[in-house]
């Protein structure tokens, strides 16, 4: 089937499942009760977003997980390098992805975070992947509404570089080639449906779902949209980060399961914000978005 038409045959089924629940309620006799916590609980939804951004517990809420002791080890993430220095993180993320010389790799937001569990707080891989990692990062699906104390994390530190611009550098040779690889990444057709990033994120006018897709070799455009993330997702009700994002559309194109913190993972981050880098757009996080 070409693509167009079973994304649209997928949308229909969508809807299709969203009207079923209401069908259901509309030709059974429903106790008041039920009706009116509904509306209580849509009021409160509604509420909510008109009070502001949902993600804004996310940031409350990973600040407290930040300075909390855990681990083996019963330390905080506060002495944690980002880049900047031990404990700073103000600016921090505006520079991320980036080169960390005692792991000697390219680490993203996240995957800094989960280095530093290890070494300050002594988590073992297992740990981590039970404590963190069990939540949404090994299992992308939208309606997992499970709140991911990682995710938290990341939009407390990411929050700490608002209303800066990107600017991550390629000094380091091990930047470059991670840049490198990101963008051979997002330019090379690969997995079951011979599609790159760039064929649907690199032509202007590309239409899927009735949205345009974002091109993220614009420069305004990818600061953005890279800016605005770890975001707020309505229909999912939850905050997904940039690893988040690009698993999305990987899961689409059929391909391995994108590991966060990997170098495929540091390479198409570090390829997307170095294009935001290009711009003035400032970070804004948590950014609120209808779906993402
Ligand atoms: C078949 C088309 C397709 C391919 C291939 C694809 N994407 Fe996407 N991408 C989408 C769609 C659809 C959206 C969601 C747009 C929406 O609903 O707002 C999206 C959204 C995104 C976003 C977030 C945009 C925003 O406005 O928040 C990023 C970042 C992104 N894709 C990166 C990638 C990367 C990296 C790859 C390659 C690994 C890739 N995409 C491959 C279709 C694609």
């Amino acid at each position: 089937m070409p693509f167009k038409q079973r994304e649209k045959s997928m949308q229909d089924f969508r809807k299709f499942l969203y009207v079923l629940p209401f069908a259901w309620i509309s030709l059974t006799p429903m106790p008041v009760l039920a009706s009116d916590n509904d509306d209580a609980k849509f009021a409160e939804y509604r509420d909510s977003l008109e009070e502001g951004n949902p993600g804004e517990f996310w940031v409350d809420d990973g600040e407290e997980l930040f300075f909390t002791k855990a681990g083996p080890k019963n330390a905080s993430l506060e002495k944690c390098d980002f880049g900047l220095g031990p404990g700073v993180v103000e600016g921090a993320y505006a520079q991320m992805p980036r080169y960390f010389a005692d792991t000697d790799k390219v680490e993203t937001l996240e995957g800094r975070l989960i280095t530093c569990m290890k070494t300050l707080q002594g988590l073992s891989d297992e740990d981590i992947q039970e404590q963190y990692l069990n939540i949404h990062y090994l299992n992308a699906a939208e309606e997992d509404s499970r709140v991911s104390p990682l995710s938290q994390l990341a939009t407390y530190v990411a929050a700490q570089s608002n209303d800066m611009p990107f600017s991550v550098s390629l000094e380091h040779p091990k930047e470059q080639y991670a840049y490198e690889l990101g963008k051979k990444t997002f330019w090379h057709r690969m997995g079951a449906m011979d599609l790159s990033c760039a064929h649907c994120h690199a032509v202007p006018g590309r239409v899927l779902r009735g949205v345009e897709l974002p091109i993220m070799t614009d420069p305004r455009r990818a600061g953005k949209v890279m800016g605005a993330f770890p975001a707020y997702v309505n229909k999912d009700g939850n905050v997904r980060t940039q690893w988040w994002r690009n698993e999305r559309c990987v899961l689409a194109m059929r391909l391995p399961w994108l590991k966060v913190g990997s170098e495929i993972d540091a390479a198409l981050i570090l390829y997307q914000v170095k294009k935001a880098s290009e711009s003035k757009e400032e970070i804004s996080v948590p950014g609120l978005k209808p779906r993402a």
